[in-house]
Order: C-alpha cells, then structure tokens, then sequence
C-alpha cells in the first residue's frame, strides 16, 4: 500500500532532551542520572529511537502481572531492532478490585500516561495492555499525544474447568449467583468453582471487557495481526512480545503514528468486529473516547448503522460455548476480520501499526476450527450488534439484543402479534447497596412481568459508572425458575455477563436525566422495533416529579473523585474528559526548560 507518511531520516524527539548543542547545560543535567543503573552517554546519545515500555503490569493488577516478564523479550527486540528501552509504570487499573470501580481511574491512567509520553524523552512506545481498561486509557493517551505506539496484549488466562465442564471468568460468577440463590450450590462450592475459572496467568478468558478490548486494539490496526487473542501462557505470546518490540522501532524510523491509524473508517471496523465476536457492551464507551482524543468522527448511531446488523460468529463465553485457548486456535480476531472481509464488511485500506493494509495483514488467515469461529454465511446468530435506544427516560441508550431469550419475549409482548413491544413495572434501585437491602423484602412485589431500574450509577453518580445494571431476579423467582428480568440503567453491566438490559443510558439520573424522575409502579414501554424506551407517564406529572429534585448520590470522597465529577463526559460521550480532547497531537511541541 502507499504508505501516508514520511519516513526519510530525521532528528529524533529525544535528541531535544540528549543530544542538543543549544542546552549544552541541561543536556548534561538529563543524562547525567541515567547512568546510574549503568545506561551510557553514547547510548542516549546515539541517535537510536527511545522506546519507552509504558508497564500496566504489577501486583497490584495480577491480569497484567506476566508483562512484568513479557517486557524482557520486548527489551530484546527493541535492542535488535537498534533502539534503546525505557520501562516505566503506568497507573494500576485492576477491574475486580478497585473502589469504588476501576471505571473512575481509566481517566486518571490516560492522564498519567499522557503528561509521561508527553514529558520525558520519547521517540515511540509500546504499551502493555491487558485487564478491561489498561487499553482504552494507553491507546487514548497514545492518541492524544500521537508518539508512535504499539499495543502489546497480555492475552488471557488458559481454558478454565470444573467437574468437566468449561468455566470461563466473570461467567460463571453471574451463573453460580443465581445457583447459590436457588439453593443449588454452598458457598464453598461458590468459591471453588470460580477460583477453578482462573488456572494461569492472564487476563479474563471469556469474551469480556478485557478480551473485547484487546480485540479493538487489534481491529483497529494498533497490534500486531494475531495478537489480541494469544493465551498469555503459550510461548506464542513471549513471541509475539518479541516481534513488538522490535516494530516500535520501525515505527518511529518510518514515523507511522496513531494518528495514521486511529481514523473513522478503523472506529466503523472495530464496531463491525464487536458485534462479530459478541463483544462487550463497555466497547461503546471506550471505543467513543478513543475517538475523541483521536480526533475521528464516531456518533452514538454509528452503533447501530453499523455494528446491529453483522452476525455473531465467535462461539465464545458469554454469548457462546468455549473459552481464550480455543479461539485463539481457530484464528483468533484475523479469522473474525478475515470472515468480515470477504462479506464486504470491513475497509480493507485502513494502515496499521505492521505498516501494511488490514487486507494484506489478513491474507490466509481464515477459521480453522468451524465450531468455533463461524462463517458469515452460517452464523451463531443474526444481528448481534447493538440497538440504540432513546425516549423520555433517556437520549442514549444500548442494548445487547442477541441476550433475549424466548421466555423473555412471552412473558413482556404487551399484545399478540405486536412482536417488538414489550411492557413491565418498573422497581427502581437508588444505587447497588439500596439494591442489595430491598431486593429480597417480600413487601416488594416485584414479579415476573417486572422491569428492574438501577439509577445513581452513571459516571456522576456513583462516580465512575460503575458494572451493576445486570441486576438478578429476587432468590423466590430464580427458585420458580425465572432466572432474568429486563434490568434498565444508568451504569454500565460487566462484558462477562448475560443479561437483556438496556444500559449506560446518558444522560443518566444524577445529570437530570428522564430515570431521575421515573418511580417504582411505573409502567415503562420498549418498543424495539421503533428503538424506543419510554415511562408512560404524562408531562405533567413529570414536572411535578421535577420539583421534588434529584434523587442523592453519595458524596466524594477523594481529591479525584470531585474532580473526575467536575470534568467527565456522559457514557454516550464515552465518560472521557470534557475539554481534553482539544489535546490532539501534542507530541510535536516540545515542553521547554
Ligand atoms: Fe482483569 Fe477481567 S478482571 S481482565
Ligand atoms: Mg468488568
């Protein structure tokens, strides 16, 4: 392909901060304290790219933790390539652990990464990605200042069993949720079960957050072919580690940048790929503010233009049957783009970090495993993207179609024959603890034909929009045997989950959005065939509603958490930050001593 850039030699971003006859004082300043670990003079000074190795790895986020070594065979390849490594630690985000979610530092980490590539001496980087938002926030920041970048993906954890029988991460947690409910298992059995779906190092090894992301960078064109989906325990993955480190080179010698890459039509390929794999509902947030700070056009219909109409093809947990080992085998994210391709589905032309096409990276890399990665022609599933949906309750909201069961639909067709409109009473949740207290009070007649509301968990809200829409049934109706209800909220719900909810719906409740005025008793109408969620309740009584204020959310308790409420964006928006991506491109200008 004819390549967009300019890759003649040319003085390196470091050479302002190493080699700079003009600052001989300060030069000597900057690299004097390099050499105390035994890095020499001639080596920064030598003209060689500085890759810094942006470490997402540590204790403190045992998904990513396997980088900690990953990064020595990324050291080697950017050394063969004629660079020179510079590792450094990025903001921890572990998605399991964070309080009050992870979801409230993904900005704070895009922050960090920014003002560090922005403010040492850097020629290109690599960043090491993995648990669901240690990719979002480096690609984000890699755009924003638009240094040469590579994705490397940690990939997930092996194959995880129980008594036989496949258990993948986040899953099985939602499943043994409601067997604990029915009585079905002890807590013990609980426990074991889920530490069972995680035997190795890694990231989650369904099609979560972390697997969707990883498989974004990947469809976006900022990893290498194959990457996304390599176990992090096969030897492929120290491999591929390797072969990395040395493209960041290569990178920065032919000045191939994000901003060559993150385009429109890249976003409109990573959507189609979404729906495909049966990715993550978390993908439209994050895949919206990696637009931003790109400065690619991507709008809230762009999900439903493009993305509710391309079939499921990758059998895997949740929306399917196997786990990371087999996908990765039968072809992983290029036999899902190689499948999209030849149905005339994905642009072709967009460059990617290999400096070749999305095509020409794809050649030859068709299904091997037909059980697993299916053909466009003979699908898991029809439509399996997302459905915009909007009305008095809400300007923006989306919902995982493919997740309707049948029993879903008879028990909420509001007539006969009127196949797309379904009708319940709302039951509306202040918040997951409100939630947790009241959901198993009997004086609650929630019942089958019911639609639980979950409110105050947007990003202003709890802060941070915190994983909790997915709400389950009470424990009397999973034991009738009603294992779901439709859930509608503010929040967003984990990848790994299997719910029919209607979500990340923007504005949200604490921004004076319709769900602030809804009450439990109400009844809600979704018309999905008209992409239309409303309360039947009339304008005045609304207004009235109005005067009462805004339901409470709690207070800040961080320095952070008040300045995240003061500065963040809506989920539609991608909960990024308001202003910042005025940021764009900012590797050119130098900050100067
Ligand atoms: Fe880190 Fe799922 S909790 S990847
Ligand atoms: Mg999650």
């Amino acid at each position: 392909m004819t390549l967009p850039y300019d890759s003649a030699p040319r003085r390196l971003r470091s050479q302002d901060w190493f080699d700079n006859p003009d600052h001989a004082d300060m030069t000597a300043l900057y690299l004097e304290r390099f050499m105390n670990y035994g890095t020499t003079p001639e080596e920064l000074r030598s003209g060689k790219p500085i890759i810094g190795i942006a470490q997402s790895g540590s204790d403190l986020n045992p998904c990513n933790r396997h980088h900690l070594d990953l990064a020595k065979r990324v050291r080697d390849g950017i050394r063969d390539a004629g660079g020179i490594p510079i590792e450094f630690p990025s903001h921890p985000l572990f998605e399991n652990c964070k309080r009050p979610t992870a979801a409230l530092d993904r900005n704070l980490a895009y922050l960090g990464l920014v003002e560090l590539l922005f403010g040492y001496p850097f020629d290109g980087v690599v960043l090491t990605t993995g648990c669901d938002k240690t990719t979002p926030s480096a690609i984000m920041a890699a755009a924003t200042v638009d240094l040469p970048a590579i994705v490397l993906s940690g990939g997930p954890m092996l194959d995880g069993w129980h008594e036989g029988k496949l258990v993948g991460s986040g899953t099985v947690i939602w499943q043994s949720r409601r067997k604990l409910a029915a009585g079905e298992i002890t807590r013990e059995e609980f426990l074991e079960t889920a530490l069972d779906s995680a035997p190795s190092i890694g990231h989650c090894n369904t099609m979560g957050t972390a697997s969707t992301m990883n498989a974004m960078a990947e469809a976006l064109g900022m990893s290498l072919t194959g990457c996304a989906a390599i176990p992090a325990a096969y030897r492929e993955r120290g491999q591929i580690a390797y072969r990395t480190g040395r493209r960041a080179v290569e990178l920065v010698q032919q000045d191939i940048r994000p901003s060559h890459i993150l385009t429109r039509a890249a976003f409109l390929n990573a959507i189609r790929v979404n729906s495909a794999i049966g990715g993550s509902t978390n993908a439209q947030p994050h895949l919206m503010a990696m637009a931003r700070h790109a400065g690619a056009e991507l709008t809230s219909e762009d999900w439903q233009t493009y993305g509710y109409d391309i079939p499921l093809l990758a059998n895997v947990q949740p929306a399917g049957a196997y786990l990371g080992e087999r996908f990765h085998r039968a072809g992983g994210v290029p036999a899902i783009m190689s499948e999209l391709l030849l149905a005339g589905q994905l642009d072709g032309d967009c460059l990617t970090v290999t400096g070749q096409s999305v095509a020409e990276n794809l050649t030859g890399r068709t299904s091997t495993d037909r059980e697993v990665i299916k053909s466009f022609q003979a699908p898991m599933m029809q439509r399996a993207g997302f459905l915009v949906l909007s009305g008095n309750l809400f300007d923006f909201a989306i919902m995982k179609t493919s997740a309707i069961s049948e029993d879903f639909r008879t028990r909420y067709l509001s007539r006969p024959g009127s196949e797309n409109i379904f009708e319940g009473i709302a039951f509306v949740f202040d918040g997951s603890e409100d939630y947790h207290v009241r959901i198993n009070d009997s004086a609650l007649d929630i019942d089958e034909t019911s639609i639980l509301v979950m409110r105050g968990a947007g990003p202003l809200g709890w802060p941070g929009s915190a994983e909790v829409v997915n709400m389950q049934p009470p424990d009397r109706l999973i034991r009738r045997g009603i294992r779901s209800l439709p859930t509608i909220g503010d929040g967003r719900q984990s990848g790994t989950a299997d719910s029919p909810s209607i979500l990340n719906a923007s504005p949200e409740s604490a921004a004076g959005g319709g769900l602030a005025w809804l009450r439990t008793g109400d009844k809600i109408r979704i018309d999905l065939g008209q992409a239309q969620c409303n309360m039947l309740v009339g304008d005045d009584e609304i207004n009235r509603r109005k005067a009462e204020g805004l339901p409470e959310v709690r207070a800040s308790a961080t320095p952070w958490q008040r300045i995240y409420r003061n500065t963040v964006t809506q989920l539609d928006e991608g909960a990024g930050i308001r202003g910042a991506d005025d940021f764009q491109r900012i590797s050119q200008a130098l900050p100067r001593h």
